[in-house]
């Protein structure tokens, strides 16, 4: 029997990958399947972008972000890294657990972690928010809600990061699933002037194995103004 402590990784080792046939469906996500997946990737692209945007074009004082749908972490880390409060929000436990002990945490005093759902989070001032590839988990009838909380939460000046699905993606589908069409997005946009808005056909996997259409578009979205510092 091992002395140490039980860590939330261990729970993550024990978890098998997801069901094929469970990943896809929303009523039985598999979200510690997932975690574990992707564990160790490296933080997404438009989150990366994103920082860089920052560092080249100004970055307010004391910098604040939330991470929308943390997950296990890859982009917390980074924000954290790069000198970042963050506000790391997800609604499954585990994502917390393996967001506060992962090995490469840096600043964990910069970091807060937020058990919440999608559906009805507060969503304080910040100068990023970042969602990578979680928005479209949003129940279809308390996603309007929930973008309008997006929009006033983004500072003047700050910006918005992340995925949008497209209508044509293989779960667009799934009853519980926000998706949207090209002209939707540009419309849900419309706030922000945009930095990036790629939009991605392509034939692949999900993080299970499962054949899928992705259709996504990548977002880079900056709030017109400048930020004011005595906001809080
Ligand atoms: C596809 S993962 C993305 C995680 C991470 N941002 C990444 O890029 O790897 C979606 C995340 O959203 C969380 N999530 C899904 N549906 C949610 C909901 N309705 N409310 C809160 N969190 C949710 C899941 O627990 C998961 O961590």
């Amino acid at each position: 029997m091992s002395d140490r402590e039980p860590h939330p990784w261990d729970e993550l080792a024990a978890t098998p990958l997801p069901d094929r046939s469970l990943f896809s469906y929303s009523a039985e996500r598999d979200w510690p399947g997932y975690f574990r997946a992707v564990q160790g990737r490296d933080p997404r692209e438009t989150l990366v972008q994103t920082l860089d945007r920052f560092d080249n074009h100004g970055c307010p004082p004391d910098p604040f972000a939330i991470d929308l749908g943390c997950g296990e972490g890859r982009d917390t880390v980074e924000m954290l890294r790069r000198g970042w409060r963050v506000l790391a929000i997800d609604g499954h436990s585990l994502a917390l657990d393996l967001v506060a002990n992962r090995p490469d945490l840096v600043h964990p005093d910069r970091l807060e972690t937020r058990l919440a759902a999608l559906e009805d989070v507060e969503l304080p001032p910040c100068d990023l928010l970042s969602s990578s590839f979680t928005l479209p988990f949003c129940r279809p009838d308390a996603f309007a809600a929930l973008w309008d909380r997006v929009v006033a939460s983004v500072r003047p000046g700050g910006r918005f990061a992340g995925q949008l699905f497209g209508d044509l993606d293989s779960w667009a589908t799934i009853p519980d699933r926000a998706h949207h069409t090209r002209a939707e997005a540009e419309a849900l946009l419309a706030p922000f002037d945009l930095e990036r808005f790629d939009e991605v056909q392509s034939d692949g996997e999900d993080c299970a194995g499962n054949a899928k259409h992705w259709h996504i578009f990548h977002i880079i979205a900056r709030k017109p103004g400048t930020s004011d510092p005595t906001d809080p």
